[in-house]
């Protein structure tokens, strides 16, 4: 299922992406007793983060079942400004007095971004306690975590996560966490790849303001460019997708 959803404005936009968080980890946790989200970085969730820890909503779910990974990160340290790590630590995990055996944060103290990608994809192995066997293979989600909630931002470029356009994380079809040289940056981001999220089974897109507008126009309305446009290729294979969208980035929407 797939649901555009758009917002007269960031708070309210941060609202809907609020209680839609709450729903499906309300949702989760009437059957099992763990909820597993990866987070998204960047600038849009920060605000959505602080509501999340506001005394609005902290109350309406046991927080010590929910279990957080991140959907990508720079290769930074933790502490470092760029970290979404740091981000997402500074404005609800350590406001939520997240345990830390509840956060499994990409551990690039390691230095190395391939051993990084590795030691992230092992952890997660071992929390979703996935075989080797069956052997991994393309649409095997024998092999796959599959995520009550995955966040996700988009940039202007049509990225999302750290899959950024014409990069070769695009194409990987076997890995959990990969590496991935982007050019323009002139750095390795460290990304969660498409099987993960389009194995998810709920993603929630939440973009605003009127610089991601074109873009989002082209992702969701123009020809599919899964290279160009990176987001295009998010599609839970059985799960839900809802793009929350303030007005301002809706502006060009059909
Ligand atoms: C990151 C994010 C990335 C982000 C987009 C949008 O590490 O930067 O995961 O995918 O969601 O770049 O970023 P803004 O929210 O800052 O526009």
């Amino acid at each position: 299922m797939k649901k555009v959803i758009i917002a007269k404005d960031a708070d309210e936009l941060n609202k809907i992406a609020a209680e839609k968080f709450i729903s499906i980890a309300q949702n989760a946790l009437e059957k099992k007793d763990k909820f597993t989200v990866a987070l998204a970085g960047g600038s849009t969730p920060k605000s959505l983060y602080n509501l999340l820890a506001s005394d609005e909503f902290r109350s309406q779910i046991d927080w010590r079942k929910v279990f957080f990974f991140f959907g990508d990160e720079r290769n930074v340290s933790l502490n470092d400004e760029e970290s979404n790590f740091r981000m997402a630590n500074e404005n609800l995990l350590k406001p939520l007095q997240i345990p830390p055996e509840n956060i499994f944060r990409w551990q690039t103290e390691l230095e190395a971004a391939n051993k990084i990608a590795e030691n992230y994809e092992e952890a997660i192995k071992e929390f979703f306690d996935l075989r080797e066997n069956p052997p991994a293979r393309a649409g095997n989600s024998d092999c796959l975590p599959c995520f009550d909630l995955i966040l996700l931002g988009m940039g202007d470029d049509g990225h999302t996560a750290s899959l950024f356009p014409f990069t070769e994380a695009l194409n990987e079809r076997l890995k959990i966490a990969v590496a991935n040289p982007v050019e323009k940056l002139n750095a390795k981001r460290l990304t969660l790849t498409f099987p993960v999220i389009n194995n998810a089974r709920n993603v929630i897109f939440l973009v605003k303001g009127a610089d991601k507008a074109e873009t989002l126009r082209e992702v969701l309305q123009q020809e599919i460019q899964p290279n160009k446009f990176p987001a295009q290729t998010i599609k839970p294979t059985n799960g839900n997708l809802f793009w929350l969208i303030d007005k301002e980035a809706a502006q060009l929407l059909e």
